[in-house]
């Protein structure tokens, strides 16, 4: 027997001492659950209870009690599982000692049954339990995260709960804790987020970037952030160098298009109805987009590259492209010098990615958000086939003022191909003529019979206060 033996005993006690362990680490978590329970004055009389918990004044007001109880029962459950768990393979084991010396568990087995049923578990329930927050009694002040008891999945939780500075110190920002944004219309949308959220920390995420906009476009934006690793191409290969890329068509080995109608770069042709979207139709074949900006076209509506930065000789270095595209205004830019950052969502084509793999900046940003650039720091804001007749006013308004911001002063508002119905005209004119900027260009044409091109070229003023 001795030698035989050798591997499953030691099997078997490696499974006795982390049944001990676990024993105690229940009994541990218990006994602390307990013992912050009656700190948090669960163990007062029923009125005190009452009192104490939903007293007007008093910090438990906002403060979910059953949720925190129940966070605690789902880990006490997971260590009990794990121990019943454990306890059965050791039972079984020594019913089944004899045979288990002649047919064989091998290592790999082994090491696989500790990761997979043994150590996982434990760990997510280490988290968990590192995871959950009291509210300081101490401290009448602080308040619950509100938007917490929307959302019953525990990583959204954990997402959204401000996140303390470690023993009181206070962070690079001067603040006592992190809160991490999501948008507040995620509320509406708690069967997509959660299903969103639902992974295992620090495995694969599904394949599911079509989701997450989905998300973000329809207002759930911030979207949080996830412990998951995001896929990519399996056959990823290295870009083009940069003096090739800005006018080729990418490798389509670097672009993962399950999600996409297309398969491949040359399926996004505009002569394709079965290519999957329709804003800028036209933007992947690239003899087209060689003549943009740079060639005379049939309307006076498109301006030359070089007549608009001849407006301000040298000043104009970094700006914003906001539109849909692929980034050839940016690569145009780039040949003069000028630094652009294209925004870009990818509307039923990769126009994220080609921007990115023909070694421009593509900008993941949707209209809703406030844009991440400080005051008065773009030297141009050009914007084409994206704001047009269907936006609201209100809304216009709210993005005008906001590149009104960015844009510093001396700085260039190009907006390209506007179009709208002509009785919305007069509108869109004030919205855009309210900033009083110095018109340097300002063309309007026909597009069809009930519809008009606005293209103009516009100076911010410095403001004197
Ligand atoms: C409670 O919190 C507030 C603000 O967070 C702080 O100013 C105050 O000093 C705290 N009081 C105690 C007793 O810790
Ligand atoms: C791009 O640059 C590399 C060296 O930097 C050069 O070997 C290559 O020929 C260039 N390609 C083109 C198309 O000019
Ligand atoms: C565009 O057309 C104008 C007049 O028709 C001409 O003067 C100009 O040279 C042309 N520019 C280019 C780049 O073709
Ligand atoms: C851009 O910069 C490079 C390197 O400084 C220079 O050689 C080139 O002439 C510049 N191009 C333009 C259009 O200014």
């Amino acid at each position: 027997m001795g030698r035989l033996c050798f591997p499953r005993c030691r099997l078997m006690r490696i499974m006795g001492w982390l049944q001990i362990i676990l024993g105690g680490l229940v009994i541990v978590v218990s006994l602390a659950s307990l013992y912050k329970f009656y700190k948090a004055g669960f163990f007062l009389h029923n009125e005190e209870i009452c009192h104490h918990f939903y007293g007007v004044d008093d910090v438990y007001e906002v403060f979910d009690v059953r949720a925190l109880t129940d966070r605690i029962g789902e880990v006490l459950d997971k260590m009990e599982k794990l121990q019943e768990k454990l306890e059965r393979s050791v039972q079984d084991l020594e019913k089944h000692k004899d045979e288990l010396d002649k047919t064989s568990i091998t290592r790999l087995e082994h090491k696989r049954f500790l990761e997979q049923e043994v150590i996982r578990p434990l760990h997510s329930a280490h988290l968990s339990l590192r995871q959950i927050r009291l509210p300081r009694i101490a401290n009448s002040t602080i308040k619950e995260e509100p938007m917490i008891n929307t959302f019953i999945i525990e990583e959204i939780r954990k997402y959204i709960s401000p996140k303390e500075n470690r023993v009181g110190k206070i962070n690079i920002y001067g603040t006592e804790r992190i809160y991490n944004t999501i948008g507040h219309a995620c509320t509406l949308m708690k069967k997509e987020l959660e299903e969103y959220m639902d992974y295992d920390i620090g495995s694969y995420c599904k394949d599911d970037w079509n989701l997450a906009q989905k998300l973000m476009v329809s207002g759930c934006d911030p979207l949080p952030r996830r412990r998951c690793l995001t896929r990519a191409s399996k056959v990823y290969q290295k870009p083009y160098p940069i003096n090739e890329s800005l006018w080729k068509l990418p490798d389509d080995r670097n672009v993962r298009w399950s999600n996409y109608q297309c398969r491949n770069f040359q399926c996004l042709s505009s002569k394709n109805p079965k290519r999957g979207y329709s804003k800028c139709t036209g933007c992947f074949e690239m003899e087209k987009e060689k003549l943009k900006w740079v060639t005379n076209s049939s309307l006076p509506v498109d301006f030359f590259i070089t007549d608009v930065l001849a407006i301000k000789p040298g000043e104009i270095r970094i700006g914003l492209d906001f539109g849909v595209g692929t980034g050839t205004f940016a690569a145009r830019m780039k040949e003069r010098n000028v630094t652009i950052i294209s925004t870009a969502l990818n509307l039923g084509a990769p126009f994220s990615e080609m921007i990115a793999l023909r070694g421009l900046i593509p900008l993941y940003v949707t209209l809703n958000q406030r844009l991440p650039f400080f005051d008065n720091t773009m030297d141009l804001i050009h914007t084409t086939g994206f704001m047009d007749g269907w936006i609201d006013l209100m809304l216009m308004d709210f993005i005008l003022f906001d590149w009104d911001r960015i844009l510093r002063p001396g700085g260039l508002l190009w907006i390209d191909r506007f179009f709208c119905y002509r009785k919305d005209l007069d509108d869109y004119m004030y919205m855009i003529l309210q900033f009083r900027y110095k018109k340097h260009k300002w063309v309007i044409t026909p597009k069809s019979k009930d519809e008009l091109y606005l293209s103009a070229v516009l100076e911010k003023p410095p403001r004197a206060i």
